[in-house]
């Protein structure tokens, strides 16, 4: 992060202290028009913020001085921009709806791979919703199992719950993620082998989790079906893993593919989204692709001060590094955003929850906010009392939608009135003199005082759609985009996970051999030795 610039904006947070956001719109009577934008069917009211004109600017600067703009460029040009993996990084042509684009990686333009894959997912999704897939007793397929974890499950189960008004709703869709095996057991109770198609989804095709479930459904379904030529009819892939799929058993003229240029977090609308296709129809599927291009479009042409995705990044970056918030809350005013919260956990935490530079050295700022969140009302009967009240700065992104697929009497009114309220009573708060004024005995005053001054966006959009749930997806990807390179950290690779990976599998050694190594710390030694009694090992 540019010391300088970090500087500037670090001296307007001193000066600005004693201002509060009360006393900023008291201020500014156009504050809200000003600090508001529109972009790709999404507005964000960013104006319940501690910000000014100032502060902005000194922001945008951050942003300019880290080379954003270069940045922005390389990544939507297939530059090796993921080093660490010597990767480009190109989710944005999966959706590049432009019929004449070209990207090149290596010199091979990637666009003519993505259309066919994605004209491929089109034509079995299609045979699979008219019923003309037949299982190995020739019926049609009733039950869509996904088998993934990670970016192989977070987004295709998001947008499944997001869509479902959009489902074939005589479809039933499950996601195993978990190597629980009660995950799948649960999910194998609900479905009929002769009517299920297994999707496995892994971009390795390595996967523990992914490939014991997958192993596992096989067998339950061979022994169900009375035959190994069965699997042929029931399972298909979703993989860069050509050979591994074929050793699997699975015919590679049922594999969709796609590229190492596609993160997992990043993959949802890559052939990762086979599921949610065949459960909207490759129309819907479309608009989807259509939302995220419209976003990705905004992104790469709009000046700073008026690009969504730049903004949310900058707000972000002022609270984490200026104010201390170590959490952010996103708070979905819509059921169907359910797992919103869940799959953005991923797509920031494991991009952005990164301790060393892209030099190599420890970074000497903190980066990789906690994301985290539930959709309202609920939570606020839940954690808002600490946000509203507690110790903790906690900023938060309010998502709503004017109009509900469900309309039930006044039902979406009070959603959206809880809405709007909490982000009032989040900046404005309420004094000690008000409480008087309402006649609140002296002696509860201190407990019914709202100290105010807690920052909120507000994203709302007319409805939730394919279109505007793949635009909302976008804004987020490239808010985390952003905040990797003003933090400078390599924010499309995840090492991390690797060294959990790796001791997990000298662990399940020692919890099923005969004697185990004792080779671990003594607590491990303790753990495996107190499991390996409650078996009988
Ligand atoms: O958790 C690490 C990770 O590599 C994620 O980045 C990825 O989404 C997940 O595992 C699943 O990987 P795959 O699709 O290769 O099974």
């Amino acid at each position: 992060m540019d010391a300088q610039a970090w500087e500037k904006v670090d001296e307007l947070i001193d000066k600005n202290q004693t201002k509060t956001i009360k006393d900023l719109f008291a201020e500014d009577p156009k504050r809200a028009e000003r600090f508001s934008l529109e972009a790709a069917g999404w507005f964000l009211d960013y104006s319940k913020n501690r910000i000014d004109a100032a502060t902005m600017k000194a922001l945008v600067k951050l942003a300019e001085k880290a080379n954003l703009k270069a940045e922005i460029e390389k990544m939507f040009t297939g530059k090796k921009i993921n080093a660490t993996e010597g990767r480009a990084v190109l989710h944005t042509a999966l959706r590049n709806l432009d019929p004449k684009a070209k990207i090149k990686v290596d010199g091979k333009d990637v666009m003519p791979g993505v259309r066919k894959v994605l004209a491929q997912m089109g034509d079995f999704a299609d045979t699979v919703r008219r019923g003309q897939w037949k299982g190995w007793t020739g019926k049609r397929i009733k039950y869509v199992v996904n088998i993934g974890i990670g970016g192989s499950d977070l987004g295709p189960v998001m947008a499944n719950i997001a869509l479902t008004p959009y489902a074939k709703r005589s479809l039933k869709f499950f996601f195993v993620s978990n190597v629980d095996s009660t995950h799948l057991a649960e999910t194998l109770r609900e479905v009929k082998a002769d009517q299920t198609l297994f999707i496995v989804a892994s971009k390795t095709f390595t996967t523990q989790e992914t490939m014991s479930n997958a192993e596992a459904a096989k067998a339950w379904l061979v022994k169900e079906l009375k035959d190994k030529k069965a699997v042929a009819k029931h399972f298909v892939a979703v993989s860069t893993a050509a050979k591994e799929v074929a050793d699997f058993g699975i015919d590679t003229k049922n594999m969709f593919g796609f590229w190492d240029w596609v993160g997992g977090r990043y993959s949802l609308p890559s052939a990762i989204g086979l599921s949610l296709m065949i459960a909207i129809g490759r129309t819907n599927y479309k608009k989807l692709l259509r939302g995220y291009y419209k976003m990705d479009r905004h992104f790469r042409t709009a000046r700073f001060e008026r690009n969504m995705p730049v903004i949310l990044a900058l707000l972000g970056i002022l609270y984490h590094n200026g104010y201390g918030a170590e959490s952010y809350c996103v708070l979905p005013y819509d059921q169907y955003l359910s797992r919103f919260p869940a799959y953005l956990q991923q797509m920031d935490m494991e991009s952005n929850g990164k301790c060393v530079t892209k030099d190599g050295e420890k970074v000497t700022y903190t980066t990789g906010p906690i994301e985290w969140g539930e959709p309202g009302t609920n939570g606020q009967h839940s954690f808002y009392q600490l946000i509203h009240q507690g110790t903790h700065l906690i900023p938060c992104d309010f998502i709503g939608c004017a109009r509900t697929h469900n309309p039930i009497g006044d039902l979406h009114d009070k959603l959206m009135a809880n809405l709007f309220a909490q982000t009032e009573a989040l900046a404005f708060g309420k004094t000690a003199e008000e409480c008087r004024k309402e006649g609140v005995d002296e002696k509860l005053v201190p407990f019914k005082t709202f100290e105010g001054n807690k920052p909120t966006n507000t994203l709302l959009t007319d409805e939730l759609t394919p279109e505007t749930l793949g635009a909302l997806v976008a804004l987020y990807e490239h808010k985390v985009f952003v905040q990797g390179v003003i933090w400078n950290v390599y924010s499309y690779d995840q090492w991390g996970v690797q060294l959990g990976k790796v001791l997990a599998k000298g662990v399940l050694s020692d919890l099923v051999a005969k004697k185990p190594s004792g080779r671990h710390d003594a607590s491990t030694n303790q753990l495996i030795a107190r499991y390996r009694r409650a078996v009988g090992r």
